[in-house]
């Protein structure tokens, strides 16, 4: 699969790698391109670097792991390349570093994904990949016992299902928690949120077992 990925730092980097190691075409997006030589390297030819709109134009599917702040700017250049595609967001305010558009955000009674899925309403959104820590992406894939669980949520089906297919070739448990109104259940401050649980433990931890 060809899997474009806005941003290249820790986590865009780490899931990336994974997925290359996986037999996935990757290809990061980045304002600096030029500064991935040596990770790129690293990854044997495995993967590629442009810009966010390059990454977008030749994937079947995106994965956000850019800095929150960055999402409008970054949606502004994307839009019509992204079209209708399956877009996986990572990304998760973090005050005060992500200003007023990050505050609003976690002040959202309906979950942060809504303060995404405006900026980009042709894509099929799924929420991905934005609980778990970059160092457990890092060290714990393809781990021996019940494998760390990643929670999903999206409105279109076979975008989660695909989703539920990458973060298992990645080395983790997914976690289908349902539409992305229920995204908000695996929010900054939810229980499970950085909580590095397994898979069963995040199914019981949000009563899906
Ligand atoms: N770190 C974690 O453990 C963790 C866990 C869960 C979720 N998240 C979320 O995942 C997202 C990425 O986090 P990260 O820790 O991977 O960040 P990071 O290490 O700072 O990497 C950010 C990446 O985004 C790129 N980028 C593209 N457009 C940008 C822009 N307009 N402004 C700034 N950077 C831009 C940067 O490359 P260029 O500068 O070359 O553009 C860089 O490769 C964040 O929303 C974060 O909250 C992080």
């Amino acid at each position: 699969m060809r899997i474009g990925i806005l941003g290249a730092g820790m986590i865009g980097g780490t899931v990336g790698r994974l997925w290359a190691e996986a037999g996935h075409e990757v290809s990061f997006g980045v304002r600096h391109p030029e500064r991935l030589h040596s990770m790129l390297s690293g990854l044997g030819g495995k993967a590629t670097a442009g810009s966010a709109l390059d990454a977008v134009a030749g994937a079947d599917v995106v994965l956000a792991a850019i800095p929150f702040r960055a999402w409008p700017g970054v949606a502004a250049e994307i839009a019509a390349a992204l079209g209708d595609k399956v877009l996986f967001d990572a990304t998760v305010p973090d005050p005060p570093r992500d200003g007023a558009f990050g505050d609003a955000a976690l002040a959202r009674e309906d979950g942060v994904a809504f303060a995404v899925a405006p900026l980009l309403p042709r894509a099929k959104l799924v929420r991905a990949f934005s609980t778990v820590m970059w160092t457990t992406l890092q060290s714990q894939a393809h781990r021996a016992g019940d494998w760390v669980g990643i929670p999903l949520a999206g409105d279109d089906e076979k975008a989660v299902a695909l989703a539920a297919r990458l973060v298992s070739d990645a080395g983790f448990d997914p976690v289908v928690v349902g539409p992305l109104s229920q995204a908000r259940r695996f929010d900054p401050g939810t229980a499970v949120f950085d909580s590095g649980m397994s898979g069963p433990q995040v199914r019981a931890a949000l009563g899906l077992m």
